[in-house]
């Protein structure tokens, strides 16, 4: 599978994904490019580093759907066919959700549905929740909605704080997002409504 890799900043997803195929824990996968709507995110540094293929596409007041036509051609230049958003800021357009139907995958830091948006783990702290975690799942046009892959739990523990809460949350998603990978590129899964169906 040729795999393209979306990011907006740090990249700390993106290079346990990395990890992983250098690991040949992601048999048959490679990166095919990189790429970043913002041309300063260290991950898009890190991805240059390693030797990927790396391209800056940023929106520059552009609409959405025009933005990301050019994603999609890059994505489409490359071979892609697999894309994973990992910390990408951005909604995608319909236009780009239908070009890759059932072929995107995001990682978000809350058990789904419960605090989609921004600021996930705080959201969940801040409620008082005793178990969180963090989600992979499908995209669709609905913001932190699609198919679940895979979740992992992560307790709160005494004396936690939403900082603390974060980084075992983001431990769970490095091991998460390619895991999920490995599901959806094996095909051994069928989708039946929102249901994902290990076979
Ligand atoms: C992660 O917490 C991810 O779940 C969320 O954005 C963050 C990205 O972190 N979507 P990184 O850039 O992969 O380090």
């Amino acid at each position: 599978s040729k795999l393209g890799i979306l990011l907006s900043g740090r990249g700390s997803n993106f290079l346990a994904i990395a990890d992983s195929i250098a690991n040949d824990q992601l048999k048959g996968c490679e990166i095919a490019v990189v790429i970043s709507n913002k041309a300063d995110a260290p991950g898009l540094a890190a991805a240059q580093e390693r030797g990927l293929k790396a391209v800056a596409i940023e929106a520059r007041g552009r609409k959405r759907a025009e933005h990301d036509e050019e994603i999609v051609a890059t994505l489409r230049a490359h071979g892609v066919d697999l894309v994973c958003l990992a910390g990408y800021m951005r909604l995608l357009s319909p236009e780009f959700v239908q070009a890759f139907p059932q072929r995107i995958l995001n990682i978000h830091p809350s058990l789904l549905p419960a605090f989609p948006g921004l600021d996930a783990q705080q959201q969940a702290f801040d409620y008082g929740v005793q178990v969180a975690g963090c989600t992979v799942h499908f995209v669709d046009e609905q913001l932190d909605h699609g198919v679940i892959v895979l979740q992992k739990t992560v307790t709160i523990l005494e004396g936690d704080d939403a900082h603390a809460l974060s980084e075992r949350v983001l431990e769970q998603e490095h091991i998460a997002y390619s895991e999920a990978i490995a599901r959806v590129v094996s095909g051994q899964y069928t989708i039946e409504g929102r249901r994902y169906i290990k076979r």
